[in-house]
């Protein structure tokens, strides 16, 4: 079923709800890759009905170039949930996430913790606040028993599970597995704007930070750090935005391997003018 407005949206869930159904969704900005399917596919098992929205939403980009040149293919995405049995598709136009439009739209300013003040949100000043300011929106229209997100980024699950707690919005937050090209460059709708040649040289992303994990063994956080900047920074077309390694739970910066019972590496690459991201689980 396809869903364009916001009313018969809050429709077709306020339904289900009354019957008592659980409810999936899968926020999407579309240009869907297996990665989504996957999300799709955890929300049809774990739920009686799944939504899921596709809607490129522009006040979570700080470039408009990026917002111009983002990958869009609608019919393409209507035909691929089709296929992983979703039971409603949301696409809204703009003005049914932002009545009035996104200029003329009321400002909240969400408490989204440091989590949203390190990495993406030093280098995309505002992005987080457009994130949360979406996936709020789309959670009071949805009204879902569960929220599916993927793990590539990981850092918005971490600022989104604060919005979540912040605005006390009752939803499980559950995060899912990255998924892989076979060549190991993480799945992202970015891909389709690579050129051949950068595509070729992408899945060093993955292969420089898989490798790390042994080199960590032995080495010390900072030397872990520099051999991967330095290998992939000395690649044709990348272009290494950051690379830090944090503790998984508050997303600050570790210099110790044993500061944290959890440490996760966060990398941002520029592969040609294409902004792709990836992490890596030290332990
Ligand atoms: O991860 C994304 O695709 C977007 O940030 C999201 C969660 C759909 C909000 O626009």
């Amino acid at each position: 079923m396809i869903i364009r407005t916001a009313a018969e949206l809050e429709n077709f869930v306020g339904h289900q709800r009354q019957n008592g159904k659980s409810i999936g969704f899968v926020p999407t900005m579309g240009a869907l890759h297996a990665g989504h399917i996957s999300l799709v596919e955890q929300s049809v098992n774990e739920n009686d009905f799944t939504v899921v929205s596709v809607f490129v939403n522009p006040t979570q980009f700080n470039n408009p170039t990026d917002l111009a040149t983002y990958p869009r293919d609608e019919e393409a995405d209507i035909r691929l949930l089709a296929k992983a049995h979703a039971d409603a598709v949301f696409l809204p136009a703009v003005e049914e996430i932002y009545p009035g439009g996104v200029e003329g739209r009321n400002r909240h300013e969400f408490q989204l913790g440091t989590a949203a003040e390190v990495m993406e949100g030093k280098f995309r000043p505002g992005h987080f606040q457009g994130v949360a300011e979406v996936v709020s929106r789309l959670f009071a229209l949805v009204r879902p028993t569960r929220a599916y997100f993927g793990e590539k980024d990981f850092q918005q699950i971490a600022v989104i599970k604060n919005m979540v707690a912040s605005e006390g919005i009752d939803v499980e937050i559950i995060a899912c597995p990255i998924k892989r090209a076979d060549d190991g460059l993480a799945l992202s709708s970015r891909n389709a704007l690579l050129t051949p040649e950068q595509r070729a040289v992408a899945p060093e992303i993955h292969k420089a930070l898989a490798d790390s994990v042994e080199y960590a063994r032995q080495h010390s956080v900072r030397a872990t750090h520099d051999t991967v900047v330095e290998h992939l920074d000395a690649l044709p077309f990348l272009n290494v935005e950051y690379f830090e390694i944090v503790d998984a739970r508050t997303l600050l910066p570790v210099e110790e391997w044993d500061e944290s019972p959890s440490v996760v590496g966060c990398i941002t690459v520029y592969c040609g003018n294409v902004r792709l991201i990836d992490n890596i689980r030290y332990k």
